[in-house]
């Protein structure tokens, strides 16, 4: 197809219509398609609908064929539709939440479930998916968080080039592989007070450096779209920020591909008070070098105005359309518009057992070990068990975005425990203690060990999910505490979408950090619980000791006053809690022991254009095999602009075996060690060092360097 000239035949009207993305129902009526309220105000009529270029959201291959025909039969040019979904962890076979599959420090496990999700919703004809979510959040009062890589750039950057790289495969032109979406562009998750869509105002060091290497990673993995956030960005809607959009984004970032926005956002920039008329923001967009408005009409109906009237170039428009029709052109749908959609590939694909196998497997990787008092796990089968909580006969463990994800076909955890053969005393759903009667005390008394099943319910993390209060909700805590009283070892499996307040729950002997694993969530976890398999997931969030706390990431600014000791009262603390989180970032137990010692830099000066090779030596010292998250910070101690007491550089996910030691290595080279100036220029300063190795960001193992001024061309 030869789009240049394919785009010299388009009228005006045409070319602005490719721009329209609109939802399913408005082709085809009786769809089940839910329509939210911005979409039905549209307004369109029949004749506009036939001219949109997309569409959002697709129920299955009868549906997208149905859409597709009609459309065809229908319009002038017969450019295919380009279907577009949030296939966000999975399709119908669901994988851990993103920030589960952070908490695996093993990027090609999102990789996996990203292939596997592709594979599943390419069935239904869906072309393009809106992930990976790649926006760095230090703030779990956002409900967005579960839908992100955590807190860290470097970790985020590693899973958001895992994922384009599972989505995309071998080529978005093939079958069975989606085109990805890196979104939310930029810094959506940093809204102030952890409000959902509310202001982000941050410098531009801060961005360069902690919020936008995981877009730029996505982009670099050949990431073919990019989605606007619905945030301010230092004053301007992103949606329209023409610095952020055309200067970074296309400019810096090297992005060629197509920038829709998010939902309705273009009207939305009139709510903001940016402009009181969308055909402003139409111009305002356009000349931003936004392509796709999604559910909104500003394009549509005031681009051709805007050109006739000569306040923008046809050229502009032409850029956008050209950028969509190239990309339906590398999906292949002008060789076939119906391309993936197969009802009955679907019956043999979706769901299939070893997608199910794979999804356990993966989940296995994700929950978080946060405390293990007296070895309480694993947890011997003979030894009986009593189940209380929410969570016990709840199936509901797909967590949010996973809307093609039947949870009733999960398996409970009761059901699980009993299945595996655990000697189960009780289980009993109860929110809080005043649902259990004395005669449940009573049994509760008669269990070797009490498993708490608890956490936040699904929904109540993800889009416009923010919470103040981040301990548990209905009253659960009263659970522990109930549990506590019987003098029984008391295991808590946590639930939940985003870093809680601990401090109740902490009470307990063992955590178990479950977030929502998907499909085969209550199995990974009973295996993990018993010992078949070892707990291997770390934090990839700080964990605060309460909410006043927050933002609290480990990759903070020293300050000039820092907290040392307590004789000297002006320094950055607080009064009534320590600066310490509750548990910080990296860490996470298992069930073996390891034994970090014979730390070595194989130089103590390097030159800039040298690799400095860093050696320790890991012990597992238990009888169980296991994996251990090998993770390398550094600290540059002098530097301006100023850089984080530590920073992640490195991980190594390495198995063990009993008793076995390892030699690990790290390489870093000069560009490691270099930070964003505030125009997003690398810098590398020459100087003193610190590296530190260790199984958590509160390592202390660590060796200094100084890198040399030498070296540069
Ligand atoms: C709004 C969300 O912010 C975005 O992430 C999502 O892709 C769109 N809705 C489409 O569902």
């Amino acid at each position: 197809m030869n789009i240049q000239s394919l785009l010299s035949t388009l009228t005006i009207e045409e070319k602005a219509g490719q721009l329209l993305q609109l939802a399913p129902f408005f082709f085809i009526k009786d769809l089940k398609v839910e329509v939210a309220g911005a979409l039905r105000a549209l307004d369109l009529s029949e004749a506009d609908i036939f001219l949109a270029g997309s569409v959002l959201g697709i129920h299955d291959a009868k549906e997208m064929i149905a859409v597709q025909k009609k459309y065809l039969q229908r319009s002038r040019h017969k450019i295919p539709l380009m279907f577009m979904a949030d296939v966000i962890h999975g399709y119908e076979t669901i994988f851990p939440i993103p920030i589960a599959l952070a908490s695996s420090f093993h990027p090609d496990l999102a990789k996996k479930a990203a292939r596997i999700a592709a594979l599943e919703a390419q069935t239904a004809g869906i072309h393009v998916t809106f992930a990976p979510m790649v926006d760095v959040s230090r703030d779990p009062r956002w409900g967005r968080v579960m839908e992100g890589f955590g807190e860290d750039a470097y970790l985020a950057s590693c899973f958001s080039r895992a994922s384009v790289e599972g989505f995309q495969h071998d080529g978005i032109g093939k079958e069975g592989n989606l085109a990805a979406c890196v979104k939310h562009f930029a810094a959506y998750g940093a809204p102030e007070a952890g409000r959902d869509y509310n202001t982000v105002d941050m410098s531009m060091h801060t961005f360069y450096n902690h919020y936008a290497p995981p877009y730029q990673a996505g982009i670099k993995a050949g990431a073919h779209l990019v989605m606007t956030a619905f945030n301010t960005f230092n004053g301007i809607p992103a949606t329209v920020h023409q610095g952020l959009l055309r200067d970074i984004l296309r400019g810096q970032m090297g992005f060629d591909g197509v920038v829709i926005t998010d939902y309705d956002a273009l009207q939305q920039v009139i709510t903001h008070g940016v402009a009181s008329e969308l055909k402003d923001v139409a111009r305002l967009a356009i000349e931003a070098g936004v392509d796709i408005e999604m559910a909104s009409t500003a394009y549509f109906r005031y681009l051709k105005t805007l050109i006739d009237e000569g306040v923008i170039p046809l050229a502009l428009l032409d850029e956008a359309v050209l950028r969509i029709l190239t990309l339906k052109e590398k999906l292949g749908l002008f060789d076939n518009p119906f391309k993936g959609a197969d009802a009955l590939k679907a019956t043999q694909r979706v769901r299939h057992p070893d997608h199910l196998a794979t999804s356990e497997r993966i989940a296995r990787e994700c929950t978080v070990l946060l405390k293990n008092d007296h070895q309480v796990l694993p947890l011997d089968k003979t030894r009986s068990i009593a189940l209380i909580g929410p969570y016990v006969n709840e199936s509901s463990t797909n967590g949010n975005w996973s809307w093609h994800g039947d949870h009733r076909l999960n398996e409970t955890l009761h059901h699980a425990f009993a299945r595996k053969g655990h000697d189960i005393v009780m289980a009993k759903t109860g929110n809080q203690a005043t649902d259990y009667d004395r005669q449940d005390i009573d049994t509760l008394k008669q269990a070797d060990v009490i498993i708490v099943c608890a956490g936040e319910q699904a929904r109540q993390s993800g889009e416009a999910r923010s919470r103040t209060r981040l301990d548990l909700p209905d009253g659960q805590e009263t659970l522990i505490k109930m549990a506590k009283a019987t003098g029984k070892p008391v295991v808590v499996l946590l639930f939940c979408g985003r870093p809680l307040v601990l401090k109740e729950i902490l009470k307990a002997d063992a955590v178990m950090l479950c977030w929502f694993l998907g499909s085969r969530a209550a199995s990974a976890i009973v295996d993990l619980v018993n010992g078949t398999f070892n707990p291997s997931g770390r934090l990839p969030m700080t964990f605060p000791q309460n909410e006043g706390q927050i933002p609290i990431y480990y990759n903070h600014l020293n300050t000039g006053r820092p907290y040392r000791d307590e004789r000297n009262e002006y320094v950055s603390k607080y009064l009534d809690v320590s600066n310490d989180p509750q548990l910080s970032f990296g860490h996470g137990l298992s069930y073996a022991r390891f034994n970090y010692e014979d730390m070595r830099l194989d130089k103590e000066v390097m030159a800039i254009n040298e690799t400095l090779t860093i050696t320790v030596t890991v012990t597992n010292d238990s009888q169980q095999a296991g994996h251990e998250v090998i993770q390398l910070y550094i600290r540059d101690l002098v530097s301006l602009p100023v850089r984080p007491v530590k920073e992640l550089k490195g991980f190594q996910k390495v198995w063990f075996d009993p008793a076995e030691t390892k030699s690990i290595v790290f390489e870093l080279k000069a560009k490691d060690l270099s930070a964003f100036d505030q125009h997003g220029k690398p810098q590398i300063e020459p100087g003193t060092f610190d590296v530190f190795v260790g199984g958590g960001s509160n390592t202390t193992l660590s060796r200094r360097f100084v890198l040399k001024d030498v070296g540069i061309k």
